[in-house]
């Protein structure tokens, strides 16, 4: 019971950040990124990031590399919008992410956390979620994408087989559910 208050809350608890209004179709994104002179910090914390600029062009491969603490993961959220900067400003294909739409936002990027977490389900459940309408052939295909066809397919039961403790297993799967559910347009993989 008192868990069930607590998810009651979870889903009454409202939605601090708003939506932009600007569309931005999944086929249209091009993937540059640019931090305009960003700063930020969390509620009643000192700053973590102060005046931060970077450019990334679409289609770059690239590696935020910094001691643990210095903000590796929080440039990631700030991308995706789970806290807002104070000053600056983050431009997706030159569109500033405030004035987009929530959703479309975070549909083009997709994040691999460095803690993953797994659903209790099989792995082709792990795959699909967030995206319902995934058929098997595209489960495949994200597997494969992502290197893990050929892994998937040796355990007992495949795609049916329930998760499993393995680490590799824990990380490869969710890298999967989020080429899935964003098609390969832009991923960012966060392991520190
Ligand atoms: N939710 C939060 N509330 C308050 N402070 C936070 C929160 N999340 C992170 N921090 C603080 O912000 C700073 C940056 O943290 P962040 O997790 O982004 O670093 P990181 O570079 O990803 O580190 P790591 O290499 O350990 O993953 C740290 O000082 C951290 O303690
Ligand atoms: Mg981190």
């Amino acid at each position: 019971m008192a868990s069930i208050r607590r998810v009651m809350r979870l889903l009454d608890t409202p939605i601090a950040i708003p939506t932009g209004s600007h569309p931005l179709p999944l086929k249209a994104v091009r993937g540059e990124v640019q931090l305009d002179n960003i700063t930020f910090a969390y509620k009643d914390r000192n700053h973590v990031l102060k005046n931060l600029s970077l450019h990334i062009s679409a289609g770059a491969n690239i590696g935020i590399v910094g001691a643990t603490g210095s903000s590796k993961s929080t440039l990631v959220k700030l991308l995706l919008r789970f806290y807002e900067i104070q000053a600056g400003q983050i431009l997706i294909d030159g569109i500033d992410i405030r004035e987009l739409q929530l959703i479309d936002l975070r549909r083009c990027i997709g994040w691999v956390s460095q803690d993953v977490f797994l659903f209790h389900g099989t792995v082709a459940e792990n795959i699909v979620y967030g995206n319902f309408d995934a058929s098997h052939d595209d489960i495949v295909y994200a597997a494969k994408l992502a290197e893990a066809h050929e892994f998937i397919v040796q355990l007992p039961q495949g795609y049916d087989c329930w998760r499993t403790r393995s680490k590799t297993f824990r990380r490869t799967t969710t890298a999967i559910s989020n080429c899935t559910r964003n098609s390969q347009r832009s991923a960012n993989f966060d392991f520190g």
